[in-house]
């Protein structure tokens, strides 16, 4: 029996290298803990996925704790039901969560949510602004302060480490992807230049820092997929390579590379980043058999950059379609609040609702299938 008119949910996501628990009631955040393992996987440059899952197992328990004591209601009894990422993500990581929510939803006798992790990431800008009642959720309309509502349907737009997907969101719970990449992620491309640059991991933020400072124009990069028709597909594996030869060549005729060069190597792999994405992004848009939408949904972790932020903005304006992306960015990178979200959805339709034997880890769950 639910006990609240709008559930209150636990969430837990383990699917990467965040161990994360929120409590969320509809779309609003009642704590969000997410305890970073970046350092401790950036001495291998990425993710390690047996560390991943040993800090995982370690560090629950406690972050569950502190979800809980952080959240106004302060106690277990009060939780309605618990809403866990099942994919997609790192097999072993994932079934850290899973195992901690099934033991949660049984001690406590209340449904398991499953939720894609995507999803999760799609919905994060849903999250009300702080003293706003809430509200219960529907799937086809979605106040986000008191006088802005973000109607369905809509297109969805994911910047991560392991996705870079363009996503037709006919209402909360059906999507269609529309465009995707055929090899790395946005965020693992600029991982990757950050660390042939000899930045830390994981490095979109530290490229974004240098790039602020530095002259795209310095550097010509080739624009992915230049000539080709420029829709439904992002690739970003040329570029890396373009970039690696460039590197290789200004190693090779410096010793060093001065701070200036980094700046600008920076600025140029970003900024051809960008534009590939919104280029591709606009394209699968114009050309789609989706008309009169009027908004776009971005998450994952790349939305919390800044320049970002200002071309989808200028993207937006070109459209005619408004731009929503995470209000801070705890809510960009894998955090348990999104899931939470998105699981507040599904729980006002009963058969969502999960038994907990049937929630199994999906380490390749597309957000668009079932
Ligand atoms: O969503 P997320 O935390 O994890 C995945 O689900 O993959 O995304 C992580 C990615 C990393 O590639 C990281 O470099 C990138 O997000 N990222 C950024 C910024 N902050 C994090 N990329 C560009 N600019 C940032 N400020
Ligand atoms: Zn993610």
């Amino acid at each position: 029996m639910i006990k609240s008119q709008i559930p209150i949910i636990l969430a837990i996501d383990t699917s990467c290298d965040e161990t994360s628990v929120a409590v969320t009631q509809g779309t609003r955040i009642l704590s969000n803990v997410v305890w970073s393992q970046a350092s401790q996987h950036a001495k291998f440059g990425g993710v390690m996925p047996s560390l991943a899952k040993r800090i995982h197992e370690e560090r629950i328990e406690w972050v569950i704790e502190q979800a809980v004591s952080k959240s106004q209601f302060q106690s277990y009894e009060k939780i309605d039901a618990v809403a866990v990422t099942s994919g997609p993500g790192l097999a072993i990581a994932l079934e850290v969560g899973i195992r901690k929510a099934k033991e949660l939803s049984s001690k406590l006798n209340i449904p398991l949510i499953e939720v894609n992790h995507i999803e999760g990431h799609l919905l994060s800008p849903l999250a009300e602004s702080r003293n706003y009642k809430s509200q219960i959720p529907s799937s086809k309309h979605v106040l986000i302060n008191k006088i802005e509502e973000v109607n369905f349907p809509a297109f969805g737009l994911v910047v991560s480490g392991g996705h870079t997907e363009l996503v037709y969101i006919e209402e909360i719970g059906k999507y269609k992807i529309i465009a995707a990449t055929l090899d790395d992620a946005l965020g693992e491309a600029l991982d990757k230049a950050a660390r042939m640059l000899g930045l830390g991991y994981p490095g979109g933020a530290y490229l974004e820092k240098l790039a602020r400072e530095g002259n795209s124009k310095r550097y010509p990069l080739p624009l992915p997929m230049a000539g080709r028709e420029n829709k439904n597909m992002f690739s970003y594996s040329g570029l890396k390579t373009a970039f690696y030869r460039l590197n290789e060549q200004i190693r090779n005729t410096n010793d060093d590379l001065n701070k200036q060069t980094v700046c600008d190597l920076a600025a140029s792999f970003q900024d051809m980043a960008f534009k590939h994405l919104i280029r591709v992004t606009m394209e699968s848009i114009n050309t789609s058999e989706y008309k009169n939408i009027s908004s776009i949904l971005v998450g994952g972790g790349v939305s919390a950059n800044l320049e970002l932020r200002k071309r989808l903005r200028n993207m937006g304006k070109e459209l005619g379609i408004k731009v929503y992306s995470p209000k801070n960015k705890k809510l960009c990178g894998d955090n348990a609040g999104m899931i939470g979200i998105a699981a507040g959805f599904k729980s006002v339709d009963d058969i969502r609702y999960m038994k907990y034997d049937l929630v199994d880890r999906k380490p390749r769950w597309k957000v668009d299938e079932d």
